[in-house]
């Protein structure tokens, strides 16, 4: 059993917590509002698929990121293969109009993509096209439109080139966190679609790096490795969930920006994977209480890469890659699908520049690591002087974080 799962929601579930949550004012009404619980509900769903998928391994993706490339696409799908798409993305079209979907993501991107001085986030989407495909009209102006996507005419003949050609351009687009994400092409390839996500945040109360302890750190029952781990012990918003025995830690990034730090008791992981769902999250946020902790977190960056076109599969959404896909929306070339989807993503913890290491948790997920620890005991105490308990909350290698914003 791996014991050192992360769980990474990128900005996706974002909007939707802070106006369920707080009713946040200026989303009230607007297409942003709408889309917000599809974007949750595919988000839990997506993840709980790709738990099942991914054992053992692990989990970093956005599902951000995720949604906005298959509504791209679905710009260009047509009947079923329409239907399918949306539902998959967690969409009820008796509920709400494409039109509604792709003004949602539109207004998202460009809320994500301007969030302030203090977070770097970029988020985007690439369409790379075989030079002799011709794209109909209206789905490049609403790919633009809607997604901010850039469209490249890009020689797949020559598999070398075309490969390099997009590796750079998430290259650059990532600030050189993805490198070499595409590492094959089919040669019927005729158009590879791209979505980015980049993020850089700094802690609003920073962890001292003086703070830190070379420690040994369990990455799996067998793999040991040596680092060290900063620590804060401070006044942090949490929540202990008793039903799921864990504890949550929300800590505030510069910005409205704040990430959300589950640590699932020893053992009690796939209890709290089981539970995680919208209206969980939403009491989580509801319930968080200021406690003194002492704090723990790794430091690392972890990077993931999956083949999510499996899990699709397993949301219902299965014509888009059969013979009988119907996406005439994209051009008129018959016999389009899509052959293969595949994620990649960076998690943003670290802001600061240290030196790094990598680290190689199996052969596809690589964590860089700059300083862990590892730390077993949970230790919790009541203060009278400061009438507020402390608690220690230990680092056992399981770790799911979620990342909210805008902050109030
Ligand atoms: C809210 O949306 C409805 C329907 O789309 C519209 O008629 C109304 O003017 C909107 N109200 C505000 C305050 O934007
Ligand atoms: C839509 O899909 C259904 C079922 O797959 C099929 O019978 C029908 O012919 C399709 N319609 C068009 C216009 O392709
Ligand atoms: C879609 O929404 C309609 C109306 O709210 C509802 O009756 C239907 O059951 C929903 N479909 C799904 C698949 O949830
Ligand atoms: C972010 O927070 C600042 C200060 O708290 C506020 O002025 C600004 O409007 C917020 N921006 C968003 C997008 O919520």
């Amino acid at each position: 059993m791996s014991n050192f799962n992360l769980w990474l929601l990128l900005a996706g579930l974002i909007t939707v917590f802070s106006c369920i949550v707080t009713g946040y004012k200026p989303y009230k009404n607007s297409s942003l509002l709408k889309i917000a619980p599809g974007n949750a509900d595919f988000a839990f769903r997506f993840y709980h698929q790709l738990a099942v998928e991914a054992t053992n391994k692990n989990i970093i993706f956005s599902p951000l990121s995720i949604s906005t490339a298959f509504a791209l696409l679905s710009l260009g799908a047509k009947n079923t293969t329409l239907s399918q798409l949306l539902s998959g993305l967690g969409f009820n079209q008796t509920e709400i109009s494409e039109q509604e979907i792709h003004a949602g993501f539109r207004h998202l991107l460009h809320m994500l993509n301007h969030l302030g001085a203090d977070i770097e986030l970029s988020i985007g989407n690439a369409l790379f096209t075989h030079e002799q495909f011709k794209l109909l009209k209206k789905f490049l102006a609403d790919a633009k439109h809607f997604y901010q996507s850039d469209v490249f005419p890009t020689n797949f003949k020559n598999l070398v080139e075309a490969k390099k050609k997009i590796n750079s351009y998430i290259e650059e687009k990532t600030h050189g966190k993805l490198v070499d994400v595409v590492k094959g092409l089919d040669p019927d390839v005729i158009m590879v679609l791209v979505n980015y996500i980049f993020l850089k945040a700094y802690w609003e109360n920073p962890f001292n790096s003086e703070n830190t302890q070379e420690d040994d750190f369990f990455v799996d029952e067998e793999t040991k490795v040596t680092v060290s781990m900063m620590n804060k012990d401070s006044n942090f918003k949490s929540y202990y969930d008793k039903d799921l025995s864990c504890e949550v830690v929300q800590l505030p990034y510069k910005g409205n920006l704040s990430a959300l730090f589950i640590l699932p008791e020893q053992g009690k992981l796939k209890l709290v994977e089981d539970a995680l769902r919208a209206d969980v999250v939403s009491k989580w946020l509801h319930s968080l209480e200021i406690r003194r902790l002492a704090f723990y977190l790794p430091r690392f960056s972890l990077t993931g890469s999956y083949d999510i076109g499996e899990i699709f599969k397993k949301l219902g959404v299965t014509q888009l890659f059969t013979d009988h896909a119907d996406l005439s929306g994209i051009s008129q070339k018959p016999n389009l699908k899509v052959s293969k989807f595949v994620i990649s993503v960076e998690n943003p913890f670290n802001s600061e520049n240290t030196q790094e290491d990598d680290f190689f948790v199996d052969e596809e997920t690589k964590v860089t690591i700059s300083m862990m620890n590892k730390d077993s005991n949970f230790k919790s105490y009541y203060d009278k002087d400061l009438s507020c308990e402390v608690v220690q909350l230990p680092y056992k290698g399981n770790l799911l974080a979620l990342f909210i914003l805008p902050e109030h």
